[in-house]
Order: C-alpha cells, then sequence, then structure tokens
C-alpha cells in the first residue's frame, strides 16, 4: 500500500493509477462497515484509494471532534490487509491551509433533518468530499447508506456539479444485535451499548407498521414505545427517499430514519423502502 500525506503526494500517485480507481472517504477508527466499503471497492475497480481525514468542517463547536477515535496505525494495518492500493491521510493543514474559505452548499437538503440538528455538518461534508474528489479523481465513489442523508448530499453535489464520478451506496453493515457499525460505537459503555440495538428495532417496528398502513402518528409512537427507556429520541421520522423532506403518509421510495443520544453519544439508523 502507498501512502500520501500531502496534495502533490497524492496526485503524482493517483495521475498514474489504473482505471477504473475507486475511492472510499473515512474519518479513520475503521470497522467492518468501513472495510465493506472497501472490499465491494476492490470487486468493481482495478485500484482502491482511501482517505482519513477527521473533518474540523463538520462539527459542531459542542461536538466530538477532539475526542473522535483516531488510530492511523492500526488502520493502515486493515487497509493494508484489504488490498487498498493507495492511502491518503492529511492533516488539517495540507486539507485547510491558512486562508481556505472556500465552502460547498446543496442548498435545502442539506438543512433538514440531520442538517437541522447539526448546522453547518453538511456544508462541511460536502465541502471536504469535493477537494477529496479533486485530489483523488476517482471514477466511482463507495458510500455507506448508514449515513443516508449524507449520501443524498453528496449524489446531489455530483450532479449539480458535473463531477466526473459516479457515487456508490452499499447496505449498512450492522453488529449481530442490530447496531448500526459506527466509529462513535466506541464511546459507549456496556449499559448503553446494550441499549443501543433498540435504535434499530424502534426503527424496524416503525416500518412493519407503515407498511400495514398505520398512521404515521400511530407508527412513531409503537417505534418510540421500543426505544430503550434511558435514550434520549432526537428524532423519528418517515421521509422522502431525495428529498428527505418528512412525509405524511408512506410514498416510497422513503426512509425512515431515527436519531437518539445514549448518555453523551448520538447515533444515527435508518432504513430504505423502495418503491
Ligand atoms: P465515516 O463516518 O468514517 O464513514 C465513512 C464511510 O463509511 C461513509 O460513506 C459511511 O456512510 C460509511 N459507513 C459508516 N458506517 C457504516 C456501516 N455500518 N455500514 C456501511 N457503511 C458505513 O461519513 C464520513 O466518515 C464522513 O462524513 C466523510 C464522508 C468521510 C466526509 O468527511
Amino acid at each position: 500500500m502507498e501512502y500520501a500525506a500531502t496534495i502533490a503526494q497524492a496526485r503524482a500517485l493517483f495521475g498514474v493509477s489504473p482505471r477504473p480507481l475507486g475511492f472510499v472517504p473515512t474519518m479513520g477508527a475503521l470497522h467492518e462497515g468501513h472495510l465493506e466499503l472497501v472490499r465491494r471497492a476492490r470487486a468493481r475497480c482495478a485500484a482502491v484509494a482511501v482517505s482519513i481525514f477527521v473533518n474540523p468542517l463538520q462539527f459542531g463547536p459542542s461536538e466530538d471532534l477532539a475526542r473522535y477515535p483516531r488510530d492511523l496505525e492500526r488502520d493502515s494495518e486493515k487497509l493494508a490487509g484489504a488490498g487498498v492500493d493507495v492511502l491518503f491521510a492529511p492533516d488539517a493543514a495540507i486539507m485547510y491551509p491558512d486562508g481556505f474559505s472556500t465552502s460547498v452548499d446543496v442548498g435545502r437538503l442539506g438543512e433538514t433533518l440531520e442538517g437541522a440538528i447539526r448546522p453547518g455538518h453538511f456544508r462541511g461534508v460536502a465541502t471536504v468530499v469535493a477537494k477529496l474528489l479533486h485530489v483523488v479523481q476517482p471514477d466511482l465513489l463507495f458510500l455507506g447508506q448508514k449515513d443516508a442523508q449524507q449520501t443524498a448530499v453528496l449524489r446531489k453535489m455530483i450532479r449539480d456539479l458535473a463531477f466526473p464520478a459516479e457515487a456508490v451506496i452499499e447496505p449498512t453493515v450492522r453488529e449481530r444485535d442490530g447496531l448500526a457499525m459506527s466509529s462513535r460505537n466506541a464511546y459507549l459503555d456496556s449499559a448503553q451499548r446494550a441499549q443501543a440495538p433498540s435504535l434499530y428495532r424502534a426503527l424496524l417496528t416503525m416500518r412493519q407498521a407503515l407498511e400495514r398502513g398505520e398512521a404515521k402518528s400511530q407508527a412513531i409512537a409503537a417505534a418510540t414505545a421500543v426505544l430503550a427507556p434511558a435514550a434520549k429520541l432526537d428524532y423519528l421520522d418517515l421521509v422522502d427517499g431525495e428529498t428527505f423532506e418528512p412525509l405524511d403518509t408512506l410514498k416510497p421510495p422513503a426512509f425512515v430514519v431515527g436519531a437518539a443520544r445514549f448518555g453523551e453519544t448520538r447515533l444515527i439508523d435508518n432504513l430504505w423502502i423502495p418503491s
């Protein structure tokens, strides 16, 4: 595996990369969800690039930027073992040198739901991924459905700004008890870890109720009853599969989406309802 820490090093490697080149952007603290994206990229592409960059622009002032888990050495070993060709791991001064001020904003889609609770989050995501796409210039961009609204934001950015890359969305990888894998699961203590899969069970309950024809309010009530009592619910909702605007009734394609806090740790999850 080759390693690039600066944009010049990265361009030198990616400029001569075999094609198609698949790219998996991450913030590190890699788990099976990330590695599954790498395997899917490996299966479809002649070369695979991964980035690790904990992007300060997508964290709010009271969020977990400082304590976000970082372990570049173990991550590198995992990626080398998974057959990654190039790891791009810049630091913040490389991505955001003094005077950096440009941003990418996809509009309304970035301001609803997660964007309403985390103002500026999706602007930070779109800005860093735009820059990473310019550095890596991949043919395929691999993203996880775990962060469904993020995939919609990035697909919109790619379409609106004619990035010459195609987004490929892969299913959410879960623990055996249903909890969606996330780098933030490492924050959970054992009691919270036991409660956390209730978010997934709540989403399953909500989807079943909607598919039986129950009203959204009833479906949300049934789902809320399944959530661990100690969890603090941010939202459970039924949203349009493209715009992420709330739907009053089930009109697929749609997502049931949820966010809840287990102690200080905020987890999100979703289920897809195809048309
Ligand atoms: P991060 O949370 O590290 O996730 C990197 C990629 O892995 C994202 O596409 C995410 O959706 C995917 N992923 C995370 N958990 C997953 C799971 N359980 N199953 C399948 N895929 C999963 O998302 C980010 O980083 C950042 O916002 C980033 C896109 C890198 C921009 O900074």
